[in-house]
């Protein structure tokens, strides 16, 4: 019998599989975790994917390989957002954005995390900032969004570092949304 954690863990490695540049439906294929962590070298390269989110249910969230890395992308629902928002800048150990689309200066308010024009999603290397673990998802950790059990970091809804050792919040990929919710990162 598994425990509700390792359940979330592996629901937190489904991996919905990308080619190219072509898009994927959201629960196209589901690769175990060893895929996951051992991608092929063809898979490591690919510079571009696109993921079709529109199917993504609020409240869930999947993870894409990007370049050997995984992606976080979550449909938040409404309590989650609101707290992302609610947050005080000056509460927030790491106040860059960490965000490649945005501005260099950009802060980490909610807004410049989520993905523009649709806020309730949020899309985020999943790679924890302290030494290279895959943070556990789905409300994990006392902030309701992420967390490492390696050492300890807790991130929030925006995935924005709160305790812990973690120095930075989670970086987001470079990435585009078109008006139908296909993402394409890289
Ligand atoms: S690698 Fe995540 S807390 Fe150390």
């Amino acid at each position: 019998m598994t425990s509700v954690s390792e359940q979330n863990s592996r629901r937190d490695f489904l991996y919905y599989a990308t080619a190219g540049t072509g898009a994927v439906a959201v629960g196209a294929a589901v690769w175990p975790l060893v895929n996951q962590m051992n991608p092929s070298a063809d898979v490591r390269a690919l510079a571009t994917i696109r993921v079709d989110i529109s199917d993504l249910a609020q409240g869930s969230q999947l993870t894409v390989k990007w370049r050997g890395k995984p992606v976080f992308i979550r449909h938040r629902t409404e309590e989650e957002v609101a707290q992302a928002r609610s947050e005080k800048l000056s509460d927030l150990p790491d106040s860059d954005a960490r965000n490649p689309n945005a501005p260099a200066d950009a802060i980490a308010v909610d807004q410049n995390r989520a993905l523009p024009g649709h806020e309730a999603y949020i899309a985020m290397i999943g790679v924890c900032t302290h030494l290279g673990c895959v943070p556990l998802g789905d409300g994990a950790g006392d902030f309701g969004g992420w967390f490492c059990p390696c050492h300890g970091s807790h991130y929030d809804t925006a995935g924005r570092i709160r305790t812990g050792p973690a120095p930075e919040n989670l970086h987001i990929p470079p990435l585009a949304v078109s008006d139908d919710l296909v993402l394409t990162i890289g």
